[in-house]
């Protein structure tokens, strides 16, 4: 594996991610200095799980939000790298929780290795994501790391609580959404203004920014789970429904069918043959994949918004795009 930023680790936009490409490449070779361990068995795990190719979405955006507040230092990079530490840690033990047999093009943790060692690995991920961070020197930021892992756990635990409850509303999934995947998006972007010395008010409109991207950004994941190319995408798809986790697209559909249809989904959905194909065929009668993406498109309008309001550099340009991306993404 190279000490170069691959082309996938961007998120598939070489123009997007230039204004900071080269601190990306400095986060990578973070990465790669720090998933090292003495044992050698764990240090090959460290290698293949968490640098296998992300699209490092989190680390982009602190850096973009970052650099429109001011000049980026070692500190950017640290927090940028202790981030997407805590993002493959959550998705190492997601993907336990999930029973994900493959993600980022690769078989999981849990799948080759067991879950004890998933779990391990998670815990040694966030752990040392938290000695990168102090690197900063920067309580705050640290408070603001800590606090957003917290949300995120707390978003999967939610999450685990309602499995299997058909009658999950869609407030209560945009709950969910909101704390296990929009609240490390928000605290990226808040990271990097904050670093970079801006005020309150300032971190509080690119926190805001981040998490209607964050909020949009899990939609889409959602209605990729359904209907995404697992070539494209790269992790096991159908895990939503097969796991009766309810995501936006089944609930808009079990809200709009009448009393008798809503029984026969409501069967379907609690049948152990369901596939996304028979899914498909009810999320089609009520248009359901098509509201959640006008859904997502609605949060994406936010965060454009922001974006376009800022001062126009090559930075709030890439956020412009970042916005663009989330919605139209295809892995
Ligand atoms: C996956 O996040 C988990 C979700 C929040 C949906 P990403 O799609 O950013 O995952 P990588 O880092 O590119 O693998
Ligand atoms: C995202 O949840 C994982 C976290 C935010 C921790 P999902 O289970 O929906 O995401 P994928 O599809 O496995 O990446
Ligand atoms: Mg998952
Ligand atoms: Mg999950």
């Amino acid at each position: 594996m190279s000490q170069t930023v691959p082309r996938q680790n961007s998120i598939g936009l070489a123009q997007l991610v230039e204004p900071v490409a080269n601190e990306l490449k400095e986060v990578e070779k973070t990465l790669f200095a720090e998933m090292r361990s003495d044992v050698p068995w764990m240090n090959e795990l460290l290698k293949s799980s968490s640098l296998a190719q992300g699209k490092r979405m989190r680390p982009l955006l602190l850096l973009l939000c970052g650099s429109q507040c001011g000049e980026l230092g070692p500190g950017h990079v640290s927090m940028a790298a202790a981030l997407e530490m805590i993002h493959v840690a959550t998705l190492v033990h997601d993907d336990i929780l999930d029973g994900a047999e493959s993600r980022r093009h690769q078989p999981t943790v849990g799948h080759k290795h067991g879950q004890h060692v998933g779990i391990l690995l998670g815990d040694y991920l966030f752990t040392h994501a938290f000695s990168v961070s102090t690197r900063t020197g920067s309580a705050d930021a640290i408070s603001i790391l800590a606090r957003a892992s917290n949300r995120v756990c707390e978003g999967e635990m939610r999450q685990n609580f309602f499995q299997g409850d058909l009658n999950l509303k869609q407030s209560q999934y945009l709950e969910i959404v909101s704390d296990k995947t929009a609240e490390l998006v928000a605290a990226a972007c808040h990271l990097g203004a904050a670093l970079s010395g801006a005020n309150e008010h300032v971190c509080a409109g690119f926190e805001k920014y981040g998490r209607d991207l964050g909020i949009a950004f899990q939609i889409v994941d959602d209605v990729l789970d359904i209907v995404g190319d697992v070539d494209d995408v790269g992790k096991t798809l159908g895990t939503d429904a097969a796991n009766s986790k309810l995501t936006l697209p089944v609930i808009h559909c079990r809200n709009s069918l009448n009393d008798e249809e809503q029984a026969q989904l409501l069967t379907y959905l609690t049948s152990s043959n369901i596939t996304n194909e028979g899914l498909m065929k009810w999320l089609k009668k009520t248009e359901s994949i098509e509201y959640a993406r006008d859904l997502a498109r609605g949060y994406i309008t936010e965060a454009l918004t922001f974006a376009k309001s800022l001062k126009p550099t090559a930075f709030s340009a890439s956020l412009t795009q970042v916005a663009e991306f989330v919605l139209r993404r295809t892995h």
